[in-house]
Parts: C-alpha cells; sequence; structure tokens
C-alpha cells in the first residue's frame, strides 16, 4: 500500500483569510477522541461490520469457490443491483481492469461485466442486444432483498431464463447476494434453491465493498481479490493503531467538518486525475452524501447536516468546472486523487516543428502532461485561495484501493460521529420510496 495523504495545502499562506487554522483543528480533539472511540468501540462489539469483514476467511473462501465455478462456465456476469450494492464492485472493476475489458475479456481474462442499475428499458434491452444469454450468469445484489429497481429487472430475468433454459438452466445460471436470514430474496434463494453468498447483517449497502457484493464480482473478472483485501486491512490497522493526529481518515473527517461548521464550505469536489477512479469518486460519493446528508442529530435537533460531494475528472473538467472552483463562490473544498506511475508510457513525437504554438509539446508524454496538469490545478487553486487537498496512489492497484476504500469507510463513519448523526441509515429516501410503492399498488401501502 503506498498513498500519500497531503492536507497541508489546507493550511498554505497563500490561502490568506482561507486557509485553515491549526488552532480550531486542536480544539477539535475532544471531539476527535470521542468519535474514534465510538466507531472502534462500534467495530468492537460488532455492531458495525465494515472493518471486519477483510479478516472474514470463511466468507472470501466461499465468495472464491463460487466465483471459480461460475468464471469457468459462462463468460459474461450480469450484475443486477443499485446503489451500494452495484457502485462498489463498479469501482472495483474499472480502477482494475483494462477500460475495455469487455472487449477482450471472457474465461481466461475474467469474465465479461455488464451492469443493470437503472431501471431504463433502453439500457435494458441494450444489454441483451449484446449477450449471449447461452453464455452468461446472472447476478443479484440487494441487502433488503425488496429494491424496485433491482427485483423489477430480477423478475424479467428470471422469466427470462426460466422460459429458455427451465428450472434448472435459471438455477445454473443464476446467483444471488443478499441478508443472510431475511429479506425478499432470500425467500426467494430458498425457493427457486439458488446459490448465493451472504452480506453480513452488520454491513449496510454502501460500506459493503469488501464483503461478497464488491469481492465475487470482482473474483468473477479475474481481479486479485486477496490483494484487494490485504491493502484494505493494512489501511484498518494504520487506522486503528494511530492516535488521531496520526489517523490519515480523522484527519480528513475533522478537516471536513471544519470546512463545514467553520468556514462554510459545503461541497466537495472530488476530482482524480485517472479516468479508471471516476467510478471509485462516484461511489464515495454515495458514501459520503447517503451518510452525512441528515436532518437530525442523535438525539433528534434538526441540524440539516453533510457537505455535498460532487465528482469531477481531472483533466477533463479542468475544460468544464474549474472555472467554477476558480472564481465562483467560496463554499468548496477540492480533494485531487492523483497516481504517479501509469500502466503505460506514451511519448507525444517532436514533430510539426514549424509550428512553435505546439511543437513545444513534442518531446513529452502523456503522463508528464497529466501530471503537470494535476500540478498546475493544484497551484491554481491555491493562488486563488481555494483551499483543497491531495491523496496520492504510487499506482492504481489492487492494494491501494482496497486501502483507499478502507480509508475513505472510515472517514465517513468519524464524520458520523463527529456531527452526532447515524451515519449508517438513510431515511430521507424512505418517503419516495412509500410513494412509489403506493403508486405501483404494493400490498399494505
Ligand atoms: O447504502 C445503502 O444502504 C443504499 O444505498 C443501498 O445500497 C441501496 O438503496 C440498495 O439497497 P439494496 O442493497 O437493499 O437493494
Amino acid at each position: 500500500m503506498a498513498l500519500i495523504f497531503n492536507f497541508d495545502s489546507l493550511f498554505d499562506e497563500r490561502l490568506k483569510e482561507h486557509r485553515f487554522d491549526e488552532g480550531r483543528m486542536r480544539d477539535l480533539r475532544e471531539k476527535s477522541l470521542k468519535a474514534k472511540e465510538e466507531v472502534l468501540s462500534d467495530i468492537k462489539s460488532q455492531k458495525r461490520g465494515f472493518s471486519d469483514i477483510v479478516y472474514n476467511n470463511e466468507i472470501l473462501d466461499a465468495t472464491l469457490k463460487l466465483a471459480d465455478e461460475v468464471s469457468s462456465r459462462y463468460k459474461n456476469l450480469v450484475l443486477i443491483g443499485i446503489g451500494g450494492s452495484s457502485l462498489g464492485p463498479r469501482a472495483l472493476f474499472k480502477a482494475l481492469r483494462h477500460p475495455f475489458h469487455n472487449f477482450i475479456g471472457g474465461r481466461e481474462r475474467g469474465m465479461n461485466i455488464f451492469f443493470l442499475e437503472n431501471v431504463d428499458p433502453d439500457t435494458f434491452k441494450a444489454t441483451f442486444d449484446v449477450i449471449d444469454e447461452r453464455d452468461t450468469a446472472f447476478l443479484v445484489i440487494t441487502k433488503s432483498g425488496s429494491t424496485v429497481e433491482t427485483m423489477s429487472q430480477f423478475m424479467i430475468v428470471r422469466e427470462r431464463l426460466i422460459k429458455q433454459f427451465g428450472e434448472s438452466g435459471y438455477r445454473e445460471r443464476t446467483i444471488a447476494i443478499t441478508d443472510p436470514q431475511k429479506g425478499n430474496l432470500r425467500e426467494i434463494v430458498k425457493h427457486d434453491r439458488l446459490c448465493s453468498l451472504p452480506i453480513p447483517e452488520n454491513i449496510g449497502g454502501r460500506f459493503s465493498v469488501f464483503s461478497p457484493v464488491g469481492t465475487f464480482p470482482a473474483a468473477c473478472c479475474g481481479i486479485d481479490v486477496q490483494k484487494i483485501l490485504a491493502g484494505a486491512r493494512q489501511m484498518n490497522e494504520l487506522i486503528i493503531n494511530s492516535d488521531i493526529d496520526n489517523d490519515p481518515a480523522m484527519k480528513f473527517s475533522r478537516l471536513m467538518y471544519l470546512a463545514k461548521t467553520d468556514y462554510n464550505r459545503n461541497i466537495l469536489i472530488v476530482m482524480p486525475y485517472k479516468d479508471s477512479l471516476l467510478d471509485t469518486a462516484e461511489w464515495f460519493q454515495q458514501l459520503w452524501a447517503e451518510s452525512l446528508g441528515k436532518e437530525r442529530d442523535r438525539d433528534g435537533n434538526i441540524v440539516n447536516t453533510g457537505t455535498t460531494p460532487i465528482r469531477a475528472l481531472g483533466v477533463i473538467d479542468q475544460h468544464s468546472q474549474l472555472q467554477l472552483y476558480i472564481e465562483g463562490p467560496h463554499d468548496k473544498v477540492v480533494m485531487i486523487i492523483g497516481v504517479r506511475e501509469f500502466r503505460d508510457k506514451i511519448d507525444v513525437p517532436l514533430t510539426l516543428q514549424n509550428f512553435p504554438g505546439v511543437s513545444y509539446i513534442g518531446n513529452h508524454t502523456l503522463n508528464e502532461i497529466l501530471k503537470l496538469e494535476e500540478n498546475a490545478t493544484l497551484q491554481s487553486l491555491i493562488n486563488a485561495k481555494r483551499p483543497s487537498f491531495s491523496i496520492e496512489l504510487d499506482r492504481v492497484n489492487e492494494e491501494n484501493i482496497g486501502a483507499l476504500m478502507m480509508f475513505f469507510e472510515f472517514a465517513t463513519a468519524y464524520s458520523g460521529s463527529l456531527y452526532n448523526i447515524n451515519a449508517f441509515d438513510q431515511p430521507g429516501v424512505e418517503h419516495g420510496k412509500k410513494i412509489l410503492y403506493k403508486a405501483l399498488g404494493k400490498p399494505g401501502s
């Protein structure tokens, strides 16, 4: 694991009146100690399972065994799930596989994977235009077992498969990942005698990437899951064994807490300078938004808390959103996620010598240009007195992605305690679900 956290730029003198104050960080010590104690005690008492799951060999063995069986039999995997049941696996796949994996994947290099997340009929139909169902396994993931978007698509797939391949053909090519005991999908698993893997009861959707939700599809696609978990364990141990001033997740949480409470910075820009990390930013966006955007604190007071995470992509968004970050309202903190080494090195040739307006670009590499652009953004943000900080990965590999995701999970859990809110529920989305249930005619709605 090689991740470098550079929060110092938030205290840079050049930010002038917008620089973060070390004194305020120190004032938060007591609160931070309590928050850390609370999160660690919830982990120890098994109230929260997101940290321990990376040590659960029983679940891992079952996951790898099933992934091995499925990937030896089928070329494609269609994952049906939404929110925490799809963003984690998609982030792992995008970060760790070839950008065009589905053109070159299949059995030896790991299964091709397709995601059915939204209930967009055109995407649904289009997926079936490009896969051969005879060579495809279907993976349905839902912790609650009742998510309309997931279950509606599963119901269509189930009928299709039974019609084409009979009950046993459907059973052979369908895998479910859900709560170990309860929920409709668990009942369906029993009824239809499907293969299944559990999402431990103490792990909620958006914290489930290290459970079979993330590890099973990753293993099917040929990703070395053991390495992801090794990186996550390293970060887990670093966090658990550090005091609050050396715990990177606590530092991040304290700073983001200050950003909101002291500096009125309500927006957190997540800007990787790496195409393959955009989905990791999307995964983080859900983790942060759904966990921390809360109306009430744990004492029932109205607090309307949370900071809005916005994903951006370097350098694409330099040509899109950066203008706003540099000159717009002082309501943001920018988090840059950089990568030191890339898989490939691409030279720009020394050519077009008669055109000095562009020939100077020759003799550089795309790698160099991307890194220089990242540095230029950091510099220009500081010069414009816009607070930013960076996280640098030496490269995008399994260990670093595991570590980065564990870092974000702890940071989110700590932040919940700092705000004194429940970071593990999502009451705000329940009302809309009730309206939908009524409209769809759910019994008792
Ligand atoms: O984090 C959460 O709990 C949610 O975002 C869920 O992951 C999402 O709503 C999907 O839920 P389920 O896995 O029950 O289908």
